[in-house]
């Protein structure tokens, strides 16, 4: 039995547990922080402490090794979990390094406000390529996706925003670096005026992975706050209907 703890700050995570759900067969234990959502918004300090909490909690589950669904807490406080707990922590964000490193042209990376000041992708790309790196914050998102609001015109108008300076450079190369993106990918497609290559680094990270996989696939979903909306966006991204169980953490 290979039990993973997958976590995000709240629903966006699932979109990596889908992912993986999909093609790889194991014992998946999410937690999602979503009474504590938006994770972009707040300080270091903060988005260590509630990360520590999550995995915490998830250790009770006898875990092998974690997969850090979340961008934000990949780059702000990856290194602090790997301190502080004995286990392996995959990040999301290190995938689609990985993979951009892979492709040609330059990156426009969309990611929340804490991932953009820590240039987690920046940083890391420009480390290995003389690619020019476009970050791109979006606060928003994670609110209406949080809310179930995943198309509308409020969200479009802030799309438009968000995108100004992909559409306007025809940047080739657009990374998806918040797991709540993908559940929007086809407003932001819509909204963007050229074919542009979009990476999922859920998706990458989904091929990539190796590990000892099981006969059965079980998955047991954890959130910090649990009603209608997150319930039904939970089934919406799952595409199959999953309870959810309440945690306070
Ligand atoms: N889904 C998270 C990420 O990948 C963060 C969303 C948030 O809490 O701001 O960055």
């Amino acid at each position: 039995m290979t039990n993973i703890g997958v976590f995000d700050s709240g629903l966006g995570g699932l979109t990596v547990l889908k992912e993986l759900s999909k093609k790889h067969k194991a014992n998946y234990f999410y937690l999602g922080d979503n009474k504590n959502v938006p994770y972009g918004d707040k300080s270091s300090g903060e988005i260590i402490d509630l990360s520590k909490n999550i995995v915490k909690f998830l250790l009770k589950k006898d875990i092998d090794f974690f997969v850090v669904a979340c961008n934000t807490i990949s780059v702000v406080a990856i290194d602090e979990l790997k301190k502080t707990f004995d286990k392996k922590f995959i990040s999301i964000t290190d995938e689609a390094v990985k993979e951009i490193l892979n492709r040609k042209g330059d990156a426009f990376v969309m990611a929340t406000k804490a991932t953009c000041l820590k240039h987690g992708y920046k940083e890391k790309i420009q480390r290995f390529s003389d690619k020019k790196v476009y970050e791109k914050a979006c606060p928003s998102l994670v609110s209406f996706i949080e809310n179930g609001e995943i198309c509308g015109k409020d969200l479009e108008n802030d799309l438009k925003k968000y995108l100004d300076l992909a559409n306007e450079r025809k940047i080739e190369n657009i990374i998806l670096g918040c797991t709540h993106y993908p559940i929007i990918e086809k407003e932001i497609k819509k909204n963007l005026t050229y074919a542009a290559n979009i990476i999922d680094p859920a998706k990458v990270l989904t091929r990539d992975i190796v590990f000892d996989e099981d006969e059965n696939l079980n998955i047991e979903i954890y959130m910090t706050d649990v009603n209608e909306i997150s319930q039904n966006m939970t089934n919406i991204i799952m595409g199959r209907e999953i309870k959810i169980k309440k945690v306070s953490n």
